[in-house]
């Protein structure tokens, strides 16, 4: 084996065909402009290729929960490939708008819209189309080739991750254990928590009046959403509504494994479910990055896809989050020392059978 035939060079490097080379004009940018986008490309691949582990690992009937520590592992290798997508922005920045603009019109209707692995990738974490920013009468999807659209149905067809992650928080069996009841222990301790920063908003001596109304009101719909997460009619209505996209089960299960990470049991979930966040994070951060670079590249100029250019991005970086639902239990937490107690069986269910000590 000889490394170049290994790696196919040959093909790899001989894929870099600037148009306006072919025009006989060369513009010096235009390949670093192609580089660039197949280096994201082929991180897109390793992206895709790594979460097609995680869903068949997660993704399954049941989830043997030895294998936690290698979906960790595959979504820890997407984290890291997302930060170095995110640096590589800087890159193409050493590129100047007029230096763009020796190239730009040969691009059109070319774009990055067209990527069918970047909506295979925001299509396998879970973004439904119609959570998707209104664009105009097209849909995004149509701007991809007939084969192409082929493929980002299939993946539609099957459960994104979000999906999976759900379905497998909902079979979490911890949350009620003989008398307890999760949900029953938590709400009271929450309550008594809610009502303590209650006191703290009325009695804030900084704080005008309009403003403690308006902070208690945010506190109340706090209450609310959260009555309705341990509700299952209540809960319906507002996942009717789109304010939730989980079932009621998985975020009460995510809630019990985010408030007792501590036990030995819960720490990879908790960790899995840190990674989720993270990922959707970096996407945003990706997303926002991006944005900005294009408004630096165009300025208010539409993009070559025919969006709004700067405006598409930077409302797509708002809207396009696939897991705001972990996030928003933040508003749920409590400090550890408020925590309900688990009754000693279910403690030490969740605790490993063995004391490792000194001497
Ligand atoms: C000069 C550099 C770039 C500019 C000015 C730019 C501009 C734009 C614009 C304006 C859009 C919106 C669609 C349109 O109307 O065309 C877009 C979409 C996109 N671009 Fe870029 N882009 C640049 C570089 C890149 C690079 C290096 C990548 C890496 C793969 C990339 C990936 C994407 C993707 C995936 C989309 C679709 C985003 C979405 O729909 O949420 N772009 N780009």
């Amino acid at each position: 084996m000889h490394y170049g035939e290994y790696l196919q060079l040959e093909k790899l490097l001989d894929c870099q065909d600037p148009e306006s080379t072919k025009l006989g004009r060369t513009a010096h940018d235009e390949h670093l402009f192609i580089v660039i986008h197949q280096s994201y490309e082929l991180w897109f691949k390793q992206v895709l290729y790594e979460l097609t582990l995680v869903q068949e690992l997660l993704g399954g009937e049941a989830f043997d929960e030895r294998d936690g520590g290698k979906v960790a592992q595959a979504l820890e290798r997407v984290l890291v490939i997302m930060r170095v997508l995110i640096q590589q922005v800087d890159i193409l920045e050493t590129m100047t708008p007029m230096d763009f603009l020796e190239f730009r019109d040969l691009l059109f209707p070319a774009s990055g819209f067209q990527s069918l692995q970047f909506r295979l990738v925001e299509t396998g974490l879970g973004l439904r189309k119609d959570e998707r920013v209104q664009l105009d009468q097209q849909d995004v999807h149509l701007r991809l080739k007939p084969h192409e659209q082929e493929s980002l149905r299939a993946a539609y067809a099957k459960p994104s991750l979000r999906q999976s992650l759900d379905a497998w928080l909902s079979r979490t069996p911890f949350l009620d254990h003989g008398d307890f009841k999760f949900r029953d222990a938590y709400l009271e301790a929450l309550g008594d928590m809610l009502e303590k920063e209650a006191e703290i908003i009325r009695t804030q001596p900084q704080l005008s009046e309009a403003d403690k109304v308006t902070q208690l009101a945010s506190l109340k719909n706090a209450h609310n959403m959260l009555d309705a997460l341990l509700d299952d009619e209540a809960y319906d209505k507002l996942k009717d509504e789109g304010a939730w996209t989980f079932s009621r089960r998985g975020l009460e299960a995510a809630l019990f494994i985010n408030l007792y990470r501590d036990e030995p049991a819960l720490q990879v979930p908790f960790k899995i479910l840190s990674q989720v966040m993270d990922l959707d994070e970096s996407m945003t951060n990706w997303r926002s990055r991006h944005a900005l670079m294009a408004q630096r590249m165009i300025g208010q100029k539409v993009g070559t896809g025919g969006s709004s250019g700067h405006g598409y991005l930077h409302a797509a970086a708002q809207k396009h989050k696939v897991f705001g639902d972990l996030f928003a239990l933040a508003t749920f937490m409590l400090p550890r020392s408020a925590l309900p107690a688990l009754p000693k069986s279910l403690h030490e269910m969740l605790h490993y059978h063995y004391v490792s000590k000194m001497g």
